[in-house]
């Protein structure tokens, strides 16, 4: 009864509505390279599972101890030089036999795609994902843009090693390909959550990577078809780490380039109303970390990103923080009232607006479409 329940729940526990982050549906050609790995590899799992449980039942029921039956010792028996050596080359055979496609699979989806191949580096932040696009000159925040049809070849950097402002889509040094090394003389990253592990995971499109500080990790993502894949972070980060999700959002060509044409639009500067109020608390308070390009400073500078998401497409995206809200009014409302009721441990500081003021800043944020 117990163990028929336990079984129960487990098959349960499978079960999910709109569960889209499966390996086992795979939506693009890197995501099914490793799927083609692990079906062969799980059958010859299933096999020897079946092997040797099946005969360890067996002899456990066919050996057992009877009621009517005098206790005795079985036969004592110690060596057996042909068992041994079978029992170590069938091992060491198998695994011999699945490293061959393994090997190969790890230095296929390694090695960097060729020909028409779209640039997109990659940062973890404590704990919302930031894509810098310095070929299309875009950057922005928890949902990554990409063509259907196209490989996609991911640079995944950790803020604070030399990653930092302005990142190279707003006129900062070229960084694709390469993440630049820590900073020199023992001293400590600069950056909020610098130093920080992070793992990028898209199950559909692709296996994982880890976003390493000091390291260049690159991984190759493609979808097949248009869609909205969704990913998180995989790799414990700190308080809000369940909360570090993101989206890739596959469009036609066609779609992407529009996407992109619009993302290279500068936010409109001219606002009015509560709004023209709400960008004069922006600039005197957010733009210590968050940018919005078309948008200056009293003397006349550009605001660019500091630790914080870029805002000036921000209504044109479905989700912010870390991809756990939905943008609409009520949602910016909460968050720019109260960061950390929402997130724990948030960086975001809480500047005591009042009630007109948070308004004033959503009715501007609103109008970033
Ligand atoms: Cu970032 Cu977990």
């Amino acid at each position: 009864m117990v163990l028929g329940l336990v079984a129960l729940a487990l098959v349960a526990a499978a079960c999910a509505p709109n569960a889209t982050q499966s390996a086992l549906e795979p939506k693009g050609p890197y995501a099914q390279k490793s799927f083609d790995l692990f079906v062969p590899v799980f059958w010859v799992a299933v096999a020897i599972f079946v092997i040797v449980e099946g005969l360890l039942v067996l002899f456990v029921f066919r050996y057992r101890h009877r009621r009517n039956q005098t206790p005795r010792i079985p036969a004592q028996v110690h060596g057996n030089t042909r068992l041994e050596i079978a029992w170590t080359i069938l091992p060491t055979l198998i695994l011999a036999g699945v490293a061959v496609p393994t090997i190969a699979t790890i230095w296929d989806l390694a090695a960097k795609p060729t020909g028409d191949v779209l640039e997109v580096n990659v940062l973890g932040h404590q704990w919302w994902w930031e894509f810098d696009y310095p070929g299309q000159q875009i950057l922005t925040a928890n949902e990554l843009h990409i063509p259907t049809g196209r490989p996609v070849y991911l640079t995944l950097c950790a803020v604070g090693f030399g990653y930092g402002t302005p990142v190279p889509s707003q006129g900062g040094p070229p960084a694709p390909n390469e993440c630049q090394t820590g900073p020199p003389d023992g001293q400590p990253p600069a950056g909020i959550g610098a130093a920080v592990i992070h793992s990028f995971w898209v199950p559909e499109l692709a296996g994982t990577q880890d976003v390493v500080p000091d390291l260049t990790n690159h991984l190759t993502i493609q979808a097949d078809e248009p869609g909205v894949y969704t990913g998180q972070c995989k790799e414990f980060c700190g308080l809000s780490h369940a909360y570090m999700k993101f989206r890739v959002v596959a469009h036609t060509p066609e779609d992407f380039d529009r996407w992109v044409a619009e993302q290279k639009a500068p936010a409109s500067p001219d606002v009015s109303g509560p709004a023209e109020a709400g960008k004069q608390i922006f600039l005197q308070t957010c733009i210590a970390c968050h940018a919005v390009a078309g948008l200056e400073t009293a003397n006349g500078q550009p605001v660019l990103a500091n630790g914080g998401p870029n805002l000036t497409h921000l209504m044109s995206r479905e989700c912010f923080r870390g991809c756990t809200l939905e943008v609409n009014e009520e949602n910016l409302r909460r968050w720019v009232a109260d960061p950390r009721s929402i997130e724990a441990g948030s960086f975001m500081p809480d500047y005591a607006l009042s009630a007109d003021e948070v308004d004033q800043v959503v009715a501007f944020l609103m109008t970033l479409e």
